[in-house]
């Protein structure tokens, strides 16, 4: 029992922190803006455009740690040069010089590219490049708090964690992360789980106002009254129409929250399962201020089954989750009420191992929801056997998305992707590995993982358990989430890609994420 504890809570508590987040500004040194040039097409482009002070080489002590400050192993690239603006302005400067510059994209053995890294969080390479230039917007980081309109202004290369404490001095609080070591704008981009949702939708339905640098270099604000039509398509519809610098979100007052985690031996699953499905399709709507997170984790070949169960009023025992309180504990269950300032930085998780994740939704079912944590059994012996039990942690993922979220959505604007809940109670299910050994270990156990995931994909559908949505937040990127959209959405994401970035430079340039191009007409 004592291992099994300390184990728990080496899943559940963070024990790092990666990202350096006070870094000496480093202006002065600098590149050297010398007229013979660096070799390095894009970063030459950007020099020449004034922007020296602003361009990272490998040699600098700053490239470094922002490299070492992604979360994940494999996402830990090193581009040719990092660009880091500190302000839209600037944003624009370089991203014109970039895509304009015809400083050849095609020279030598194939053409460079482009990405945009906010928190650095995310899975699957989007937010880091080898070949080429990284956007990365660390100093534009200011949060502020308006009370005349109730709206925050986070910003691009802020971590949740950093947003939090600025608000609570305002006694605010948004709907952003619930793990504080995540970025703003990959959340905001893709939907943004949170403690909230009950009442207040998706994070990128809070979002009032999004200041958007476009590929020709303009900078404009998009809200329900101006370029509404971006408004919607950047809630959901990612790194598609331009690089955002500004995100404005309605406020909440911060009220201390109740938060719990719960564990469970897994022999208890089928209660457990029976407990979600009863969250999912009554206690969600019953009580709209709970937020669940239900999980099945595996570690070093042992199975628990755990919860955070949260009460954004701050109410100890909500008996929404009394279903839960019935199962038999690993451990005696002791909720604290706090503010999620302080929160947020002690429910993440540590980074720096070799991650991947995959996402499904299906209907709200018991047989559905049984058969993959029976599955998730066989994956993670097949896994351990692969590459050793102790290499790795997995951890399966239930999320509630009631059918009234959808309402919720639609009520503040709508975003491109809560219409698909309408009709059926889902549950999104997100299937995360981490593995600690070898990058070929990792790409053993993505193989296993993909196999599991059409398995129980194909399960769901053959008992008609399935559900269409791909939660773009925790996709493989083998996986669709914008192809799932509702088809009218799609063609409103499509459309409003051709009015904002006529010459698809979002598409060609920028390799890393979803790409409308390349959803199937
Ligand atoms: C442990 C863990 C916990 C998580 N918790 C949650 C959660 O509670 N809720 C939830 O919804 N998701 C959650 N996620 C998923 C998370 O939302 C994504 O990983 C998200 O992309 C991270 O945001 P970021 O800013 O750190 O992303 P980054 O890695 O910096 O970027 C992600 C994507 O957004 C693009 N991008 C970055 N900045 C901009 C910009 N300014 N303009 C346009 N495009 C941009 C990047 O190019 C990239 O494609 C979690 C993931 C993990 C691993
Ligand atoms: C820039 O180049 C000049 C002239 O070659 C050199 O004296 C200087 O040290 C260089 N600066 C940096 C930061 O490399
Ligand atoms: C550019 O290269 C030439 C030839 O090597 C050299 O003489 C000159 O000093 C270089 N200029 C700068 C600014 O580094
Ligand atoms: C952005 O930064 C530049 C310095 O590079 C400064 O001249 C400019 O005034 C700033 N713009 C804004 C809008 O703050
Ligand atoms: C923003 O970044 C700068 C440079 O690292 C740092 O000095 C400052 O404290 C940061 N601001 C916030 C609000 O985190
Ligand atoms: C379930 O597992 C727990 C913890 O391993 C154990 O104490 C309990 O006896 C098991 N219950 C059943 C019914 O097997």
């Amino acid at each position: 029992m004592k291992t099994i504890t300390a184990l728990i809570s080496l899943v559940s508590v963070a024990t790092a922190f990666l990202s350096p987040s006070g870094i000496a500004s480093a202006s002065g040194l600098a590149s050297n803006a010398s007229t013979n040039g660096t070799g390095a097409p894009p970063c030459d482009l950007l020099i020449e455009a004034g922007l020296a002070d602003r361009v990272r080489f490998p040699s600098d002590p700053e490239f470094e740690l922002r490299i070492q400050s992604y979360w994940a192993l494999d996402t830990r690239r090193r581009p040719w040069c990092l660009f880091m603006p500190h302000n839209a302005t600037e944003v624009s400067i370089g991203l014109v010089a970039l895509l304009e510059g015809k400083d050849n994209v095609h020279k030598g053995a194939g053409d460079w590219h482009i990405a945009v890294r906010g928190g650095g969080h995310a899975l699957g390479h989007s937010n880091n490049i080898e070949d080429g230039v990284t956007i990365d917007l660390f100093y534009l980081n200011e949060t502020t708090y308006d009370p005349a309109t109730n709206l925050a202004s986070v910003m691009p290369g802020s971590l949740w964690r950093e947003v939090y404490p600025v608000l609570h001095t305002q006694g605010v609080v948004v709907a952003g992360g619930r793990d504080g070591d995540v970025g703003v704008p990959g959340i905001l981009l893709g939907g943004g789980s949170n403690y909230y949702m009950g009442e207040h939708g998706f994070g990128c339905d809070t979002v009032r106002n999004f200041e958007v640098v476009l590929a020709d270099g303009s900078i404009v604000n998009a809200n329900e009254d101006e370029h509404r039509d971006l408004w919607r398509a950047l809630k959901g519809g990612g790194i598609n129409f331009g690089i955002v610098t500004r995100f404005d979100m309605e406020a909440f007052p911060d009220i201390p929250i109740s938060y719990g985690m719960r564990t469970m031996p897994g022999n208890a699953s089928e209660q457990f399962v029976d407990a979600v499905v009863d969250y999912t399709d009554i206690q969600q709507q019953a009580f709209p201020k709970d937020a669940l997170i239900a999980t099945v984790i595996h570690v070093s070949g042992v199975e628990i089954l755990a919860t955070a169960e949260v009460n954004t009023a701050g109410i100890l025992n909500s008996p929404g989750f009394d279903r839960f309180a019935r199962i038999p504990q690993l451990t005696p269950f002791a909720p604290v009420v706090t503010n999620l300032y302080a929160l947020a930085p002690v429910t993440s998780l540590p980074g720096g191992s070799w991650s991947v994740f995959e996402t499904l939704a299906f209907r709200s079912n018991r047989q559905i929801l049984n058969y993959i944590v029976e599955r998730n059994r066989q994956l993670a012996t097949d896994i351990g056997v692969a590459i050793g039990p102790a290499s790795f942690l997995s951890n399966l993922i239930y999320q509630a998305l009631p059918s009234f979220f959808a309402d919720i959505s639609a009520d503040q604007g709508g975003n491109m992707f809560a219409d698909i809940l309408r009709g059926h109670n889902a549950v999104i299910c997100t299937i995360e590995i981490m593995v600690s050994s070898t990058q070929r270990d990792c790409a053993l156990a993505v193989t296993l993982l993909r196999e599991f995931a059409a398995d129980i994909r194909s399960y769901s559908v053959s008992i008609g358990a399935d559900h269409p949505l791909v939660y773009l937040n925790y996709a493989d990127p083998a996986q669709d989430p914008l192809g799932s959209y509702p088809r009218r959405h799609i063609k409103h994401m499509r459309k409003t890609a051709r009015r904002y970035d006529p010459d698809g430079l979002f598409q060609t340039r920028f390799p890393g994420g979803f790409k409308i191009s390349r959803v199937r007409k």
